[in-house]
């Protein structure tokens, strides 16, 4: 019999629990083995460290060895593989996976952290070690596009990764749209579904994203995996109105990450985003992910699955440890560590699309005029003009106390640069014709 791949795992929270679970489910019936018989050997659970071993019996699984220490069981003469289920983006996680790595042990890790930010130098040793780093579930869950990305597409050129990679925004979104609830409501409601964390920022201002994205792009356009090259705007500014808008126009608000190629470089960017209301991406809604790979020779592949929870994270990670036991090692970014191009944080002044823009048109004569001129200035074209009336007065009315309240004005713009649409909008709000910022939404076309 050939022998198993011992498996020693670090973290027993949501996710570790559920792989835990799976590997036992697998372990329990020889015949039912599919893992076993898909890999040419078992896959055995051998032992676990937690923060206190009452996590492990909590669990309900059969007992396995207890090790104190993240650090001693990376390094446990008897595990093959060390799983890292903890999280963060520094220690104890990371001396951890360098310890196993060191140690000769191949790693499994779904720490989307640590990767944006240690990726290139945790591959490198991996590279060193002759070992396997694997991260399927650092990214969209249970949609295996890490793999797809890595070693489904080895001959193809993409100009174009982008996808709804945070399951937490993509669920509030829904719901703003859905039942023209405020951002603040949604996201309370989103939390009381252990959906977004306590504290949400992380989710909900992009970042999360953006080490997915960051990711993402380092595999499809070989580039060093980092963070600090993405731009990001989250979605806590967003209004009912304007996902309300987007639908009259066309359109539906995602917040997307985008790695695209540019005559600049990779550019990279977490926004609020339009897009349209027949793409792939546009129909995805709720909790779900998405990924669509553009570019390659042929129509545009869209990833569709559920990106976070226990059962669909824990499916990834046994994905990467399968072909740990089958001895499968791809480079852990498709490439050689020294093959990957430098990256820089993406010029958005550059970057080039529509535009939505929400304004609050001061209500007197000549207020058109002046947008417009200032939007001609700078080459811009409309494709729509969108005129609300102010919310409870009449069209050409006022407020109770008689002063005019602005109105609501959206504009759809042709192709533009980010450098005009700012200069245009810099120089209507000084002629005094707007109320408030106004609100901006690139567009990504299909
Ligand atoms: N917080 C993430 C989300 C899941 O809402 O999609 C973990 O990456």
């Amino acid at each position: 019999m050939v022998a198993p791949l011992k498996v020693g795992l670090a973290g027993l929270g949501t996710v570790g629990g559920a792989v835990a679970r799976l590997l036992q489910q697998q372990d329990s019936n020889a015949l039912a083995n599919t893992l076993a018989v898909r890999c040419g050997r078992p896959i055995e659970l051998v032992a676990v460290t937690a923060r206190a071993k009452s996590e492990m019996d909590a669990l309900g699984i059969r007992p396995v060895r207890f090790v104190s220490s993240p650090a001693a069981l990376a390094t446990d003469p008897e595990i093959d593989a060390f799983v890292e289920l903890m999280g963060g983006e520094g220690d104890p996680a990371k001396s951890a996976i360098e310890a196993a790595l060191g140690a000769g042990k191949s790693v499994v890790t779904a720490n989307k952290a640590l990767l944006a930010r240690h990726g290139v130098a945790l591959a490198a040793l991996a590279e060193r070690s002759g070992c396997a780093l694997n991260f399927e579930a650092a990214v969209a869950g249970a949609i295996p596009v890490v793999k797809t990305l890595r070693e489904g597409f080895a001959g193809n050129t993409f100009e174009r990764v982008y996808g709804i990679l945070n399951g937490t925004c993509n669920y509030i979104l829904s719901r703003m749209e859905g039942e023209k609830l405020s951002f603040a409501d949604c996201l309370r409601e989103a939390q009381k579904l252990g959906y977004a964390e306590a504290d949400p920022t992380f989710d909900v201002e992009g970042f999360d994203t953006a080490q997915k994205l960051a990711i993402l792009a380092s595999l499809a356009f070989g580039v060093q995996v980092d963070p600090d090259a993405v731009y990001v705007e989250g979605i806590s500014s967003l209004a009912p109105e304007d996902l309300e808008a987007a639908a009259e126009l066309g359109y539906r608000i995602k917040l997307l990450g985008v790695a695209v190629r540019t005559e600049q470089g990779i550019e990279q960017r977490v926004h609020p985003t339009m897009v349209p209301l027949d793409s792939p991406i546009a129909r995805v809604m709720g909790v779900t992910n998405a990924v669509s790979l553009d570019g390659a020779g042929f129509p545009p592949i869209t990833l569709v699955g559920p990106g976070a929870g226990g059962a669909a994270t824990a499916s990834a990670v046994v994905t990467d440890l399968a072909d740990i036991a089958r001895g499968v090692r791809a480079m852990p970014f498709g490439r050689s560590v020294a093959q990957l191009a430098g990256s820089r944080r993406a010029p958005m002044q550059r970057h080039e699309g529509g535009y939505y823009i929400r304004l609050q048109a001061v209500d007197r004569p000549g207020t058109f005029a002046t947008i417009a001129r200032h939007l001609a200035d700078e080459q811009i074209s409309l494709e729509s003009i969108v005129q609300r009336r102010r919310n409870g007065a009449p069209h050409g009315g006022s407020d109770p106390d008689g002063a005019q309240s602005p109105a609501p004005v959206i504009l759809i713009t042709y192709a533009t640069t980010e450098d005009a649409v700012r200069k245009a909008l810099r120089e209507i709000k000084n002629r005094g014709v707007i109320a408030g910022n106004p609100q901006v939404i690139r567009i990504e076309k299909n």
